[in-house]
């Protein structure tokens, strides 16, 4: 590894959870890593991490994440794999039969050519022409979950009621379409919802319910760990059931799938159930609710948008590129590649940060200004390449009919209290958003 070390002060910025709550000053140290070392070694202060590339410029980012040859997910996705978290991950594994850094096998986990086969069973499902079979039902969805907004944020005259978006709508909508695929019933729903938020809040100690500040990682694997058997076990289930009554459904096309004439493994089968289940939600969560935030921040762009409903997809696709709420993957190098002056051996590990990708100015000019008409947004929130997300059109079609709703109903929107990020390096966004506003 031979190239520029961020401080310590910088490094801790960039892996600590708790830098991710403030989003502005995380992208302040982003600005300055990309204006001054847009390719720099990140050490762990506590050792605890190996040391990885990361990457702040939105062209290198687009060229590993389209580069699947040359740069890996297998050996590891995420910064969760920490020293500590693949030692726990590999026991537990072992222990189940099948040693591995992760403790879920799911998409984002694998490459080429598992990767290619699995990916291949369901991504004619979230296609466009077959969302369209769903698109009524997500409509109608959207109605009522607008309907109950507004019912509940509507008082007396004059009454001055305050109601929190992301406990009304931003989180529970996302969460009942992707159960709805997954054929989860809607009585299991808190259920899963909590699961979810114990895998990917487990570092927010109000999202993972554990009510403990600051865990040791060893403590927030634990946790994850818990969360991930509680779905393995759910999912199952389910699969049986669907063997026995098969759907339409993307759970009818996991529990029958083969592959190579064989069928899928339990392991990879609830891998799938489990990377749908909380890619779907959380995700789509918080880019709602930055969109709202930011309408509610500009009544102007606000008044427009419910003028003209054609802006609406600007809408939603601004929102993602500015809350960008999956914040990094990470890749690792097969071999040598240069990026400027900086050599990356094979081996190395490199951190796709999307968060300072999508707020590069060299790609996204007045990047922290949300803008519903900015063009050509071709933003890398989706990621790019052979994992590029397999949900992107259901997200987008699930923000549109969501916020056509919601403009149909809402005349005005105002912030009524301090919103609050959920503390997370890896999928994060607003866990309050508290509104006030008018609906006719
Ligand atoms: C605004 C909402 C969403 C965002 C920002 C988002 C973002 C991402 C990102 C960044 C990746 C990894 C890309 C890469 O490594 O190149 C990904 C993968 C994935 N996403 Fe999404 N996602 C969203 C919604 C959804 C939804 C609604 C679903 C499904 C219901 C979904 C399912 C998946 C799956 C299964 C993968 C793994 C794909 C693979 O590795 O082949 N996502 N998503």
């Amino acid at each position: 590894m031979t190239g520029p070390v961020a401080s310590p002060a910088d490094a801790i910025a960039v892996i600590d959870p708790n830098s991710y709550a403030d989003w502005n000053q995380a992208l302040d140290v982003f600005d300055r890593l990309r204006s001054e070392t847009p390719v720099v070694l990140i050490e762990s202060p506590d050792g605890d991490f190996d040391p990885f590339w990361l990457l702040t410029r939105y062209e290198d980012a687009m060229r590993v994440s389209k580069d699947n040859t040359h740069f890996l997910n297998a050996p590891r996705a995420t910064v969760f794999t920490n020293k500590t978290g693949e030692a726990f991950a590999r026991q537990i594994t072992a222990a189940q039969g099948e040693e591995s850094p992760n403790l879920v096998s799911s998409l984002v986990q694998l490459d080429a050519p598992k990767h290619t086969k699995l990916r291949r069973l369901t991504q004619e499902w979230f296609m466009p022409k077959n969302l369209r079979t769903i698109e009524a039902q997500i409509r109608e969805l959207a109605a009522k979950t607008a309907d109950k907004f507004v019912a509940a944020g509507q008082g007396a005259p004059g009454d001055d009621k305050i109601v929190d978006f992301v406990q009304l709508v931003a989180a529970p909508y996302p969460l009942h379409v992707v159960m709805q695929i997954l054929g989860v019933p809607e009585e299991d729903e808190p259920r899963m919802l909590f699961l979810t938020q114990q895998m990917f809040g487990g570092q927010d100690e109000e999202l993972n319910k554990s009510g403990l500040a600051n865990l040791a990682p060893e403590q927030i694997l634990q946790i994850v760990s818990g969360a991930v058997k509680d779905f393995e076990a759910y999912f199952e289930g389910l699969a049986a059931q669907r063997r026995a009554n098969p759907t339409s459904d993307v759970a009818t096309i996991l529990a029958t799938a083969m592959i190579d004439g064989e069928p899928i493994s339990a392991r990879d089968r609830a891998g799938y159930y489990i990377i749908v289940a909380a890619a779907g939600h959380d995700t789509t969560s918080a880019s709602t609710a930055g969109a709202m935030l930011a309408l509610a921040r500009d009544p102007e762009q606000f008044a427009r948008v419910k003028a003209d409903r054609s802006l609406v997809p600007g809408i939603v696709e601004e929102a993602i590129r500015w809350t960008s709420p999956v914040q990094h993957f990470m890749r690792t190098a097969t071999e040598d590649t240069q990026f400027g002056d900086v050599t990356v051996k094979a081996g190395d590990w490199l951190m796709i940060n999307y968060v300072a990708a999508n707020h590069d100015p060299a790609q996204f000019p007045e990047p922290r200004r949300f803008d519903a008409t900015r063009e050509a947004n071709r933003h890398l929130a989706f990621g790019a390449g052979a994992h590029q997300c397999l949900g992107l059109h259901l997200a987008r079609l699930e923000m549109r009919l969501l916020f056509e709703a919601l403009l149909d109903r809402i005349d005005s929107i105002e912030l009524a209290g301090e919103p609050r990020r959920a503390k997370s390096t890896f999928v994060g966004g607003l866990k309050t958003l508290p509104l006030r506003f008018t609906a006719s």
